[in-house]
């Protein structure tokens, strides 16, 4: 399977990574078109995939991805080759904002398209991918989108309406996490503990707690139900979180996000 990438910046090197890492592509069957800079030039060191020049070697592939800043997609796909329409070759893009009626609006109604928004820990296959695809897409070309992009972490298909709460609480929330593990770190730091230790014990924590939510399927109030036990020190904790406004500043966090 070859596939092809425009864009090699944060989330298209996160998909190239991980699309390298499952296997399911050799690197030099990875076609990979960059910018105006260096990025693409410096990835392709590191990792080995087939830079194209031209345009037109990304017809050689069964799917196309679109990871460049939202105003550079509908450019690309008007300025798509020949080639590559005719074929009638799928298309993902997972730019944020740009929806599948203004890309139809260049393509056609029945070209196969869908908008996905992917978050960075695609780069380990433990990605969440919000998809959408275009209601005239083919069951062929619908498979050869998801047999790929499963590879990159959990398929949520959902309607594009909401794809932007997608980007919100799974695109963006990541660097609210990642605030999240450098505060936990930085109070483990400031009873003791080593920076790094500080770092690999909050990291696993978070990743455990994911996973026994996932596994568990419990609600998340009783899983915290069951660490709070009467008068101990944990509920403190909690009461803490609640006077400091933890949850309505969450909430807020995506309202901002969303507007
Ligand atoms: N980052 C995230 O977590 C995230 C999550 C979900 C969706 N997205 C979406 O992913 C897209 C890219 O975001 P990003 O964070 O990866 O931005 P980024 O780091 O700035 O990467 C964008 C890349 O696109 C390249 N590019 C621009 N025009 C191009 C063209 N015509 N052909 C080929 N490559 C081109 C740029 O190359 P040069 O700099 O060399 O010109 C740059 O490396 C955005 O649409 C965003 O909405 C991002």
């Amino acid at each position: 399977m070859k596939i092809g990438v425009y864009g090699a910046g944060n989330m298209g090197s996160a998909i190239i990574e991980g699309l390298i890492r499952s296997k399911e592509v050799q690197p030099s069957d990875l076609f990979i078109k960059g910018g105006k800079s260096q990025t693409a030039e410096n990835l392709q060191r590191k990792l080995g995939f087939t830079l194209v020049e031209q345009e037109e070697r990304l017809a050689e592939t069964t799917l196309i991805l679109i990871a460049v800043h939202p105003d550079g997609v509908l450019p690309i796909l008007d300025q798509l080759p020949e080639k590559i329409t005719k074929e009638k070759i799928p298309i993902v893009s997972v730019a944020a904002g740009v929806d599948l009626p203004d890309m139809t609006a260049i393509l056609g109604e029945d070209y196969p398209i869908a908008h996905c928004i992917p978050n960075t820990p695609v780069r380990v296959n433990e990605g969440v991918l919000g998809i959408s695809y275009n209601p005239l897409i083919t069951p062929e070309a619908k498979q050869v989108i998801d047999r790929t992009l499963a590879q990159l972490g959990t398929m949520i298909e959902i309607d594009e309406s909401l794809l932007e709460v997608v980007s919100a609480v799974a695109g963006s929330a990541p660097a609210f996490v990642d605030i999240f593990i450098e505060a936990l770190a930085d109070s483990a730091v400031l009873h003791g503990v080593n920076r790094q230790l500080a770092y690999q014990i909050v990291e696993q924590m978070i990743k455990g707690t994911a996973a026994l939510a996932l596994q568990s399927g419990q609600h998340p109030a009783v899983l915290k139900d069951a660490v709070t036990s009467p008068g101990g020190t944990t509920i403190k904790g909690v009461a803490a979180l609640e006077k400091n406004g933890l949850r309505y500043a969450v909430i807020e966090a995506v309202n901002e996000t969303l507007k």
